[in-house]
């Protein structure tokens, strides 16, 4: 058995990574590790105990706190860390910058340190394509690209990013990193624009578009993101980066259209509002080095997205009861005031 760590479990793709992973590797123990910060729910995970049974573990810890994650790592024999655990929304970035720097930056040095004082045979950081800026069209982001992010998310992944290459370089640390563009899918947290969109259109509220709408990005199922991300840690050679992603770019514009026509809603509740400070106009990557791996993505654009609405409306209890309390009041900080007539 191979005791594997999953921090970061219990958000939106580390609990699908965990689930994916009890069901590929029966010879695998899954020890989710999360703070359940606002983005963390139980919900996502309520299957994992019964149907895998003996194998699945849950503790409550911080990536930042070096004593819990060192007796965690100590008390589970860690073998493999794989690192999904972030503050992870750009907007939530530019309102407080502290948490994601604390998270995202410090919370990987720590892990990294877990990671050399017990040896463990593998290190995985779970990073985004926005490390590599916006990029014009027709250009892809290769993994050897310069890093120049813009946000302060985006920037304090690129932190973590430039930690674990240097734990690499400097100690031998077997570690290796996928970038992995924007998931869409099952328990994604009512913030990124998917899941706000979807909900906001079910109950026939108006879906917030920044700017000018033609921003693009390569929105992939998060399944096949898990499928990616298994396969690096499985078969990528330490010390390397892999970009994850469908390589399909699609509008702001058109994905609202998308979910519109899949709910049968008209056009007419896309509201325009200020765009976002700093916004990227695209992100695109070239995927050829994970391809090379032997992955390929599953879903087309339209399947995905198709999936993923199909579950927001069949489980309106799972985000009906976070979109309350807390939740309202981001919503109306973020979003209050900004709607262009
Ligand atoms: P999420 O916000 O849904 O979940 C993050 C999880 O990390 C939550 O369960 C939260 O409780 C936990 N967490 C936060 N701070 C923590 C801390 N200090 N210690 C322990 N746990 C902590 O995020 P997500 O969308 O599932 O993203 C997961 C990872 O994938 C992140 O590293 C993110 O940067 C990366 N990523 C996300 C996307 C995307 O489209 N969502 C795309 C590419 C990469
Ligand atoms: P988001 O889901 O926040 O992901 P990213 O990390 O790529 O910014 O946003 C995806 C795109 O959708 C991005 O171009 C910003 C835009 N967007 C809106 O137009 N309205 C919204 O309410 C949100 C959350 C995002």
């Amino acid at each position: 058995m191979k005791s594997v760590m999953i921090t970061g479990g219990a958000g939106f793709i580390g609990s699908n990574y965990a689930r994916f992973a009890l069901e590929q590797h029966p010879d695998w123990k899954v020890i989710v590790y999360d703070k359940f910060t606002y983005a963390g729910n139980p919900d996502n995970l309520t299957d994992l105990a019964s149907r895998f049974k003996g194998r699945y573990t849950l503790v409550r810890g911080d990536i930042a706190d070096r004593e819990a994650v060192f007796d965690a790592v100590k008390q589970h024999g860690i073998d493999i860390i794989i690192n999904f655990a972030a503050d992870s929304h750009v907007d939530r970035s530019i309102e407080e910058p502290g948490t994601f720097i604390m998270t995202d930056c410090y919370g990987t040095y720590e892990l990294l340190e877990a990671a050399r004082a017990f040896k463990i045979e593998r290190y995985h950081q779970i990073s985004t394509d926005e490390v590599y800026g916006d990029i014009e069209p027709p250009g892809r982001s290769a993994e050897a690209d310069p890093l120049r992010p813009s946000s302060p998310y985006s920037a304090s992944k690129t932190g973590g990013d430039l930690l674990c290459l240097a734990y690499h370089r400097t100690y031998g640390l077997p570690v290796t990193i996928t970038r992995g563009t924007n998931n869409i899918g099952p328990f994604q947290y009512p913030e990124k624009v998917v899941p706000v969109w979807v909900t906001n259109a079910i109950d026939n509220q108006p879906l917030p578009l920044y700017g000018d709408g033609r921003q693009m990005r390569d929105y992939q199922y998060v399944l096949d993101h898990c499928e990616g991300i298994d396969i690096v840690v499985t078969k990528g050679v330490p010390g390397e980066a892999y970009n994850v992603g469908s390589g399909v770019e699609t509008t702001n514009l058109d994905l609202a259209h998308a979910i519109l026509d899949l709910l049968g809603k008209p056009y007419s509740l896309i509201q325009p509002i200020t765009d976002r400070p700093g916004h990227d106009r695209r992100y695109a990557v070239d995927n050829n080095k994970v391809r090379g791996l032997g992955w390929a993505p599953s879903h087309t654009f339209a399947q995905a997205i198709e999936k993923t609405v199909r579950w927001y409306r069949d489980n309106e209890s799972w985000w009906r009861k976070i979109k309350t309390g807390e939740y309202l009041d981001y919503y109306k900080r973020q979003y209050g005031g900004r709607e262009v007539k």
